[in-house]
């Protein structure tokens, strides 16, 4: 209670697209009852407060902002090392796809996390939560693809599976072998695309490791042709889809991601009229990373009006990983959605909860605060949501609760 803002989010349980994106259900000085962790009710103090025992514990929110929790639909949770020296090398003039062709990059990230035990994995995995879990991010989708091998693969989805079920954070699974094409299969990678069909996928999905599949789809990497490959054998094994798509060339990689229905296509920068409307026509959501723009030193931001005009259910996310992104912070891609992509802090704080939620097949658990779903909610250092993107790097939520309880943040 004694909230300035309760934004609720309510809504039908489907992305939010055009106009609705700006509706954020903001009841002002609201309440919300919460019971063995679900949301029981939800509304002004005056209807809400009757419907509490009288031993509820209450809590305060001190005259500030209520939100769902962030829902971060992209992130490369755990990885082995940094590379700090390549972002040295971009400061320097170099470009983020110099350097990945010079061995580093992706490759030099698997070579760290190779020599990572599962063990060690589990511990990094559990370091990274934490900053989620402080930033207000209450659920991530989370990527493997540092390993493009096997077990290397298999080790870093068990460790995934591992922070979800050690921590608060609720862990979402995507594999990503197809990432890059590892060292061993440099020049071969028709070798490494009947690994990935023949005895990844399978082995993913008969141990349940992940419930969806992504892929690298750039000319250079993983190619259209490739890309299909890979996709339609997992979908087939009953794995949903995600692409990483038009990202440095508009190569047909979002079209690919329509025609396959996927869940979504991510990135996006380069992506150009036909691939809106692709998506659009096969109801694909984008998923739109400016963290990685940003940190490569890049100006080209996707088209985020343009797709929000076209009726896209946009989400935003972080990207969050060692190379092109390396911020576990939505607020600061809200902040980032705002100033380069000239959404509205409305319109960033819908991508970043109940869209991002649809785009995990979570709509009816999480990113809304309406009575039913999860009790996953932050109370923000602010007494206007708008100020969550306006107080730009640094500003942390005031208290973090995941199904209800408060976490020591
Ligand atoms: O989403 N470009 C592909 N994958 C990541 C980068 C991963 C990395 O640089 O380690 C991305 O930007
Ligand atoms: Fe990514």
């Amino acid at each position: 209670m004694n909230c300035s803002q309760l934004v609720t989010l309510a809504g039908p349980a489907r992305p939010r697209i055009g106009a609705e994106m700006r509706e954020l259900g903001i009841v002002p000085g609201g309440a919300m009852l919460v019971r063995s962790g679900l949301i029981a009710a939800v509304g002004p103090r005056s209807e809400v407060e009757p419907l509490a025992s009288s031993d509820a514990e209450v809590v305060d929110a001190g005259g500030r902002v209520v939100t769902p929790g962030f829902v971060d639909a992209h992130t490369h949770l755990i990885f082995g090392g940094n590379r700090a020296n390549e972002f040295e090398m971009r400061c320097e003039g170099m470009t983020y796809q110099q350097i990945s062709e010079q061995g580093g990059g992706i490759r030099a990230t698997v070579r760290s996390t190779r020599a990572a035990s599962e063990a060690e994995l589990v511990a990094i995995g559990r370091k990274h939560t934490g900053w989620f879990l402080r930033g207000g991010t209450t659920t991530v989708e989370a990527k493997s693809g540092y390993g493009l091998a096997t077990e290397e693969e298999l080790k870093i989805l068990r460790a995934i599976r591992a922070a979800g079920e050690e921590t608060p954070l609720r862990c979402v699974a995507t594999f990503l072998g197809a990432h890059e094409v590892p060292e061993e299969y440099r020049g071969n990678t028709g070798g490494y695309v009947d690994l990935l069909v023949n005895e990844m996928l399978p082995q993913v999905a008969g141990q349940k490791l992940a419930q969806y599949c992504d892929i690298f789809c750039e000319p250079k990497t993983f190619p259209v042709g490739e890309a299909r490959l890979i996709l339609a054998a997992a979908k087939a094994l009953g794995l949903g889809l995600r692409c990483h798509a038009d990202q440095f060339t508009c190569s047909g990689a979002a079209q690919l991601a329509a025609e396959l229905g996927a869940k979504t296509a991510d990135h996006l920068e380069q992506s150009d009229a036909a691939s809106i409307t692709a998506l659009k026509a096969a109801g694909a959501q984008p998923v739109l990373l400016p963290g990685s723009v940003y940190a490569i030193g890049s100006q080209r931001y996707a088209p985020a009006r343009a797709m929000i005009e076209a009726g896209l259910g946009v989400v935003i996310a972080t990207d969050f990983n060692p190379g092109s992104s390396p911020t576990a912070s939505m607020a600061m891609v809200m902040s980032l959605a705002c100033t380069q992509m000239k959404m509205t802090p409305a319109e960033a704080l819908t991508a970043a909860t109940i869209n991002a939620a649809c785009s995990l097949d979570l709509q009816h658990e999480i990113g809304s605060l309406e009575a039913g779903k999860v009790a996953d909610f932050v109370v923000h250092e602010a007494s206007d949501y708008r100020e969550i993107p306006y107080w730009f790097g640094g500003q942390r939520p005031k208290m973090v609760f995941t199904g209800g309880t408060r976490l020591p943040v």
